[in-house]
Parts: structure tokens; sequence; C-alpha cells
């Protein structure tokens, strides 16, 4: 499979179209930003890490039922992917507080929920990604209920099944963010990456972040997070 031309450039990968109209070619940067595009900076090795960590994941997820993207990965940066349309969402996922849950409720980072809970931006830079609710979304028609519907069956399912690998590994599953996609034939999919720049994992015996948070927030140690979770996800191979 061989990439033809650029379709976009993301802040984090570039998707290139391939000679079959179905499947799309993904590329990893080592590109990084935050707060929507005002930080920028490089973690070196990071294109490599989301990449094969992403494929790792998904893989793992389609034989727990919940049908993704990914179809080959083709070496350390690039993955041939479904072409799917992006739904215009931001799902994310949270088990502990953390981040913007912590700054808006004004509570400590840390705190173990009962239930996960669920929460939805709509994907839009200029905008900078507004939460939103279900009618919302159904009123600017970014999807119907019953993608929806789908859309939080599989994220539940999801954090259920990563958030007992990677406490096998060691690591707390904070929270994360999933994109979905729809296929040719209307199928709804996994799309976009699982990695340290869209999941908060803490260390489950030190509470060490090893996710961005660490770029963030400037605490140092980045490519060393990066490099530390992506050993512990390789080894429980
Ligand atoms: P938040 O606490 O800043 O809302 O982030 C929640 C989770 O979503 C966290 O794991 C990081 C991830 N995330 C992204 O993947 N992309 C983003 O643009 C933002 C703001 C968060």
């Amino acid at each position: 499979m061989e990439k033809t031309v650029q379709l976009y450039e993301g802040k984090a990968k570039k998707v290139y179209a391939t000679s079959d109209e179905n499947l799309c070619i993904v590329s990893y940067k080592d590109d990084a930003t935050a707060f929507n595009g005002l930080k920028k900076g490089t973690i070196v090795g990071k294109g490599v890490v989301n990449n094969r960590m992403t494929n790792m994941l998904m893989q793992l997820l389609e034989k727990k039922g919940v049908p993704t993207h990914f179809v080959e990965e083709l070496n350390d940066r690039e993955t041939v992917v479904k072409k799917v349309k992006i739904v215009a969402l931001e799902v994310i996922i949270r088990n502990v507080s953390a981040g913007s849950f912590a700054k808006h409720y004004g509570v400590e980072e840390g705190i173990v929920f009962d239930e996960p809970t669920i929460e939805f931006s709509y994907k839009n830079d200029d905008l900078g990604d507004p939460l939103l609710n279900e009618y919302h979304a159904l009123a600017l028609k970014v999807a119907t209920r019953e993608e929806i519907d789908t859309i939080k069956k599989y994220a539940f399912k999801i954090n259920e099944v990563l958030k007992d690998y990677f406490l096998a590994l060691g690591v707390r599953l904070i929270d994360f963010k999933l994109e979905f996609g729809k296929t040719a034939d209307g199928k709804i999919v996994l799309a976009d990456e699982i990695s340290p720049d869209t999941c908060r994992f803490w260390d489950a015996k030190t509470g060490e972040k090893l996710d961005k948070d660490r770029f963030r927030r400037d605490m140092g140690g980045v490519e060393d997070a990066y490099k530390e979770i992506f050993k512990r996800v390789t080894q429980g191979e």
C-alpha cells in the first residue's frame, strides 16, 4: 500500500490517500500542541509511540467487539486505516477527576468516581472545541440519535477494556478522549488515536504522570514518560 496525495494535516498526524478509495494512510508526527495549538513543541519519538500504541490498543478493542478503523501497521509511524468521515465530536470518558473537570467544578484532581462520566465537545478548532450535550449534537446534526447511542455504548465498553488492561500494567487510566468515524457503508467505528496524547495515565504505585500533561504543564521528563508507558504496553504484548 502506497501513499498518494496528502488529504489533511492535523496537529499530530498527516492523512494520505491511497490507490484504494476506501483506505487511507495516517502518518504520526512528533509535533505536540496544547491549549488549541497555542503551545507548540516537539516530543522526540512521540509519533512512533502513538502509532504503535494506538494500533495495539485498537487490535485489542476489535477482539473485544469494538469496531475500529485499523487495517494494517506499515512501519513505525504509518498505518493503513479505513477511510471514514470523522464525527465532529470529541468523546471524553473520566474515571477520576483531573484536568478541565477539576477546573470547571473546583475540585482537586484524583477523586475516584463511583461511575465513569461521559462528555462531548464539538470538534471545531476555530471555536475551541466547546462542550455540548447530546441535544446540541442533534441540533447541529453532527450525529443522529442512533449514532450517539452507539458511540456512548462503545465509549463505555472501551473504558472497561482499557481500565483493566492498563491496571494490569501498573497504570491507572484517569480519563481519555475518543473520536469516531463513519465508514462508506455507514458503520460507526473508533478512529483517531489512543495514546499518551489523548489519555491521562498515572502510575498506580507512585502517581507519576505518564502522559502529555507533562508537556501541557511544563513538568519535564516528557520523552521519558512516553517511553515508560510504551515499554509497559509492549511488555504486556
Ligand atoms: P481535559 O481534562 O483537558 O478536558 O482532558 C480530558 C482528556 O482528553 C485527557 O485525557 C486529555 C484528552 N484531550 C485530548 O485528547 N485532546 C484535547 O484537545 C483535550 C483538551 C484533551
